[in-house]
Order: structure tokens, then C-alpha cells, then sequence
């Protein structure tokens, strides 16, 4: 109900993110009584309002969070210009003034290392979406301040684990911050998920 009423106001646009990542973060929403939702990566919501019914049917508290600075070790012509990014931010926010859910959803317009030091070591998340910037040295951090703040039976989904994402090769992208990773976890696509310690579930079907 939410998601229709994004589309029939033209404000559903989604960039990047494929069918199956969709499928998956509805999956793993589902999963969770009030289930605590982070985004890195918002744009222009369009993950995030794949998932909205999803997350409201759930009484979710959800964090999204996208900022206006530059992608660490790209070429600057790479993702939107500043005026492109606040437009982002911008539609994100008349979203969620649409369908009525700002009690429910913080937007935060910061890079993700300065959101995850605004919060108390001891908040936690059950699901966790990494879509932000795709190089390895930041997704590396983002995937690091995650686990700090996963719930032991909660999940991460990253995006975009492909050979070459933001013009940068495997070495140098979100690639090898998901092959490094020593922890269980399992590849399905372009798709990444990590399962939160004591997380035992099969998740992929
Ligand atoms: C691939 S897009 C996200 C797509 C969105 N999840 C969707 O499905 O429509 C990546 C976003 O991450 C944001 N981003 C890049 N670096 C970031 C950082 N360090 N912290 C937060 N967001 C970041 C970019 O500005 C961009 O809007």
C-alpha cells in the first residue's frame, strides 16, 4: 500500500539495486518482530520503498542514511554532483512526507563513519543493507561499524559484489571487503549476505 502510493506520485526510482537484492531484503525484514532497519546508500529510496510495506507491517524503526561528499577513490565524474545529490535527498524526504511515515524513518544526511559514530555501542540492528560507496577502503569500514551494531541473530545484505563497480577492479572495490571477510557468509549474484554470529538460519532459497 505504501510502495503503490510512491508509484502512482511518480516518486519510485530505484538505481542500481536488482530484483533479487528486493526480494531478499523483504526476506530478511520479514524475519523480524519491530525490526531495526539500516540503510547505507538511501539516493532517491528507492530500496528503501521496495521494502516500505514490508518494514511498516513490521513496526520497523528504520535509519537511511546518504551524504554529500565524494566516493573514496573513484574518478570524480563517478555518481551525482553536489546539486544531484541534495535533489536525492530532497525527493527521499518528500517520499516520506507522502506516505506519512516520518515517525518511522530517520533520513540522515551524513557519510556513513560520522552516522556510526553518533550511535551508543549498544544499539543493534537486525537487518542492515550496505549499498553506499562501493570501494573496498570504505565499504571495508562500513562492513566493520556494521558488525558492530548486528544483532547476533541478525543479517547484512551488501550490493554490487561484482569484478567492477565505480570504474574500480576487484582489488580496489566492495569485491575484496566481501572476500576477505572471514565470518559465515554467502554469495548469491551480486549479492552479499553475512550472518550475525549466532545466526543459523538458512537464508537463501
Ligand atoms: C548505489 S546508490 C544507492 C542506491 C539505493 N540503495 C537504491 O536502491 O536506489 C549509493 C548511494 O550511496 C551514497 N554514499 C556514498 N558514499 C556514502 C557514504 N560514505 N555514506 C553514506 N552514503 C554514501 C551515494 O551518495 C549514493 O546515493
Amino acid at each position: 500500500m505504501f510502495l503503490a502510493k510512491i508509484k502512482e506520485n511518480n516518486l519510485y526510482k530505484l538505481i542500481g539495486t536488482d530484483n533479487y537484492d528486493i526480494k531478499y531484503l523483504n526476506k530478511a525484514i520479514n524475519m523480524y518482530n519491530n525490526c531495526r532497519y539500516l540503510e547505507i546508500g538511501t539516493a532517491y529510496g528507492g530500496s528503501l520503498s521496495s521494502v516500505i510495506d514490508s518494514l511498516m507491517n513490521k513496526n520497523a524503526t528504520i535509519d537511511s542514511v546518504d551524504y554529500f561528499g565524494k566516493l573514496l577513490d573513484t574518478l570524480p565524474h563517478v555518481g551525482p554532483d553536489l546539486k544531484g545529490k541534495k535533489e536525492r535527498h530532497e525527493w527521499t524526504k518528500s517520499i516520506i512526507e507522502t506516505i506519512g511515515v516520518s515517525n518511522s524513518v530517520k533520513l540522515y544526511t551524513c557519510g556513513s563513519n560520522e552516522y556510526f559514530n553518533l550511535l551508543n555501542n549498544t544499539k543493534k540492528f537486525d537487518v542492515i543493507f550496505i549499498d553506499g560507496d562501493h570501494s573496498y577502503r570504505q565499504s571495508k569500514l562500513d562492513l566493520d561499524n556494521s558488525l558492530k551494531h548486528l544483532d547476533d541473530n541478525g543479517i547484512i545484505i551488501m550490493d554490487d559484489i561484482k569484478l567492477n563497480t565505480q570504474g574500480l577492479d576487484k582489488y580496489n572495490s566492495v569485491y575484496r571487503t566481501f572476500e576477505e571477510y572471514d565470518g559465515r557468509k554467502e554469495l548469491y549474484k551480486d549479492m552479499g549476505i553475512i550472518y550475525g554470529k549466532n545466526n543459523k538460519i538458512n537464508f537463501l532459497d
